[in-house]
């Protein structure tokens, strides 16, 4: 749906920073390469602690971080095979997290029922990524395509991140191009104009145009020379739960966010861009260039970022019932989606559980037909129209 870009003074929901993910996404978790054969990654989306291993052959597998013996943190422990052996009385356990081994149990005698859940997982983009929510829809999903990954013509620079402050929060920085402001200094943008603002069931789509101007625009292949202003329509989209920027062929931004915690978020960024430099020129520049990219622009900004989005959950920590005034149409957009997937997961939760619950009810009752208990069909009846 089309929505209007006029600016127009609105009142901030304060429950857009009390929402909880949509765990039903793929979220990146950390870099593919770093995870070595028979190691273990402890990570959080959510709040939810996972274990992350890679098996002896080199397989990717996601545990819950809790073992289901006394709940000792399974990445405390170590990789036997396939399996994920806890550290405290060394419990086995494979890659569905049943209990496949208990070292001091008697040959003769039954395993322990236990079982930790398991996550759906995958590597793609050297990142590792887990679906942490129900894992019958994992495959209704998908990481985000990022096409450029393997497009030798645009060059491509990480940038991790750390950011004490709700998700949602992070998120309005990453859409609200009106913050040119803070970054004035660097030499950032100016003079933005909301020109297009779209919102679907699972994404906001902007269109701005911003101005440029400096030596690092003239780098960027942005203008001519360093004292000329170039104006340029820069798109930027919220596909929840991750996050797009384009600016004309000349640089993309792909944003991987991971919600960590109520206050906290850490996201994985991937900045390609197009340096016109020939390929023989750029080869044995490419990894001091990166590093250049990285400490000496982009780390800048995202220091800048970093220190008002913090700031702002500071403050919102100190009084959460205050109240503040958006007037952005972009930013209330990115505000309801975040609102609306939140509620869309809490109403799946409640269905699944419900039927989760009748499940078990059904299942309760051929255990007692079974076991000889006597009930007439009336009975049977009265209860299941209940
Ligand atoms: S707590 Fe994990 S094996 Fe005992
Ligand atoms: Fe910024």
């Amino acid at each position: 749906m089309e929505l209007a870009t006029t600016l127009t003074s609105q009142t901030v929901q304060n429950t857009v920073r009390q929402v909880g993910i949509n765990a039903n996404y793929w979220y990146a978790v950390g870099w593919a390469n770093q995870l070595k054969p028979s190691s273990i990654m402890p990570v959080l989306i959510w709040q939810q602690a996972i274990a992350v291993y890679r098996d002896e052959n080199g397989q990717l597998h996601a545990l819950e971080d809790i073992c289901p013996h006394k709940g000792v943190a399974l990445h405390k422990g170590k990789v036997q095979g396939c399996n994920l052996a806890c550290a405290y009385h060394g419990w086995e356990f494979n890659a569905q997290g049943h209990c496949v081994g208990v070292p001091y149990l008697p040959k003769e005698q039954k395993l322990p029922r236990a079982q930790a859940r398991s996550y759906p997982i995958q590597e793609k983009y050297n990142l590792i990524w887990i679906f942490p929510g129900d894992p019958t829809l994992a495959a209704t999903q998908e990481p985000p395509n990022i096409a450029e990954f393997d497009q030798p013509d645009w060059f491509m620079v990480p940038l991790p991140a750390r950011i004490n402050a709700h998700f949602t929060i992070c998120n309005e920085n990453s859409m609200d191009v009106f913050h040119g402001f803070l970054h004035q200094k660097l030499q950032g943008w100016f003079d933005p104009i909301l020109i297009s603002l779209r919102e679907t069931d699972t994404s906001v789509c902007t269109e701005y145009k911003v101005s440029y101007k400096g030596r690092m625009a003239k780098f960027l292949g942005l203008s001519q020379r360093a004292d000329q202003v170039t104006t340029l329509p820069v798109s930027t989209e919220y596909r929840y739960p991750h996050f797009y920027s384009f600016l004309q062929g000349i640089s993309t931004l792909y944003l991987m966010r991971l919600p960590v915690g109520p206050t906290e978020t850490h996201s994985i960024a991937f900045f390609f861009f197009k340096i016109r430099l020939p390929k023989w020129a750029l080869r044995p520049i490419s990894p001091l260039l990166k590093i250049f990219l990285q400490r000496f622009v982009l780390l800048r900004f995202l220091a800048q970022d970093i220190e008002m989005v913090e700031s702002e959950q500071r403050t919102i920590n100190a009084n959460p019932h205050r109240r503040y005034v958006e007037i952005n149409p972009a930013i209330v957009a990115v505000q309801r989606l975040a609102i609306r997937q939140y509620e869309q997961y809490v109403q799946h939760v409640g269905q699944s559980t419900q039927l989760e619950n009748n499940r078990n009810r059904d299942s309760q009752k051929s255990i007692s037909r079974s076991e000889g208990m006597v009930l007439d069909q009336a009975e049977i009846t009265n209860e299941d129209a209940t």
